[in-house]
């Protein structure tokens, strides 16, 4: 590798640890939209895997997500290789493509739904509360590990109808699938997410209770005919736990410190909290973006914006850059929850993979600061944020926090 493949690898973790990663996307989009980058060695790949393209301007990110002939998914979305099965096991429908992912989406999206969504409100309301409640009289905390949380761990276990004597096993499980992503520990995590997820499902089908009912209805759920196997649920049930958790935890954290750094975009939003909500919520997901990439693989030669990309080449979708593209978003830097209403990607660049549990997700962020807010108004950073050591998910280990007790 290169200097400037290193300095400027986004792939590498020490990339995000810069204080400047957004100036050095910021110049790779002036030059250009398309750069190549090498790939740093890990576990299955000690001298490096075989090197990716990265798109870093919204509009190619965006063109790029809803071209699943040309750009497919079903070779896997993280930058590393993996064997068929392991692109399976970590991912699931996120990892098909064409025909087989439209069908099982349909059977998921007939389940997943915003009325699934609604009736889980006064859940998430009720694990917002306690989460916030446990620390509120102390008059300052670690926002990530005391406040935040396992808030959205409980949710999705809700959703799943997870026991509560089984969840601790369950989280611990889906943090060592994602901080480990991509080695033997992280594989062994999702295989044993699996085979609980079998049992739970064998489980629902026996019984009918409250917190059976979404795995009995997946159990039902069918498109032309076909209903989806209990390994498939199962596997289903894995993606969930994973893409559902960091994510939103992220999304809270790292807003909670956006917030800080543009106090007046805070007080406007605390001042008429319900009305600027929506907007506020989708604002907070841009400048976070919470997930920074998913990865395609070129299906044939092919081209994006004048680069010639070779069959079997890696495209790697920059959502982190996209988000901050200039071109699109103005002063893209700045929290502004009341900037033109364009569509930001940190929920995907569109097309046939855009994320399943936005609507959840939104659900869940706005009601954590509508709580937050109502309980502790005056709350503030009182720190300097940890960053994770990771190269995908933009998240915080810890975030120190202050407010009169409550
Ligand atoms: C703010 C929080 C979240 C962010 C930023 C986020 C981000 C994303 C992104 C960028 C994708 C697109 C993947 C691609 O194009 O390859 C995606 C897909 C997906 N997300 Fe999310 N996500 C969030 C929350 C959630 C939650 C709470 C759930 C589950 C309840 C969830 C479940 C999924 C699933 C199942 C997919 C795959 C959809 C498919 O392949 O058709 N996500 N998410």
């Amino acid at each position: 590798m290169n200097d400037t493949t290193l300095t400027r690898n986004p792939a590498l973790p020490e990339f995000w640890l810069r204080k400047d990663p957004q100036t050095a996307f910021a110049e790779m989009r002036r030059e250009k939209a398309v750069h190549w980058h090498d790939e740093p060695p890990s576990a299955w790949f000690p001298e490096g895997g075989r090197g990716f393209w990265s798109v870093v301007r919204y509009e190619d990110v965006v063109r790029v997500s809803r071209d699943q002939d040309t750009f497919t998914s079903e070779h896997g979305t993280e930058i590393v290789d993996m064997t068929p099965e392991m692109v399976h096991i970590f991912g699931g429908m996120l990892n098909m493509s064409g025909d087989a992912h439209a069908h099982h989406r349909a059977i998921v999206n007939r389940v997943l739904t915003p009325r699934t969504v609604e009736a889980l409100g006064g859940t998430i309301r009720e694990h917002a509360r306690r989460c916030i409640d446990r620390v509120a009289a102390r008059g300052g905390c670690d926002f990530m590990r005391d406040m935040v949380g396992d808030f959205p761990a409980q949710v999705i276990c809700e959703l799943l109808g997870v026991p509560v004597a089984d969840r601790a096993r369950l989280v611990e499980l889906t943090a060592t699938a994602l901080s480990a992503y991509g080695t033997a520990e992280a594989y062994d995590a999702m295989l044993e997410i699996i085979a609980y997820a079998e049992g739970l499902v064998a489980r629902a089908r026996e019984q009918v209770s409250d917190s059976a009912s979404f795995l009995r209805r997946l159990l039902s759920a069918q498109v032309d005919g076909e209903h989806m196997s209990d390994h498939e649920i199962a596997v289903f049930f894995a993606l969930l736990a994973t893409a559902g958790i960091e994510t939103t935890a992220t999304s809270i954290g790292q807003g909670m410190y956006a917030l800080s750094r543009h106090p007046d975009q805070r007080r406007r939003w605390q001042g008429d909290f319900q009305r600027l909500a929506p907007r506020a919520v989708e604002e907070l997901v841009r400048w976070v973006t919470p997930v920074r990439y998913f990865r395609r693989t070129a299906t044939r030669d092919t081209e994006i914006a004048g680069q010639p990309i070779a069959q079997g080449d890696k495209v790697v979708l920059w959502y982190a850059s996209a988000n901050r593209d200039e071109r699109v978003f103005a002063r893209a830097e700045d929290l502004d929850f009341f900037r033109p209403e364009e569509q930001h990607l940190g929920f995907g660049g569109g097309g046939p993979h855009f994320c399943l549990g936005a609507v959840l997700a939104r659900k869940e962020i706005t009601v954590f600061f509508e709580e937050l807010f109502a309980r502790l108004p005056d709350i503030e950073v009182s720190g300097e944020p940890e960053p994770l050591h990771s190269n995908f998910v933009n998240g915080l280990a810890s975030l120190p926090v202050r407010y009169t007790p409550a």
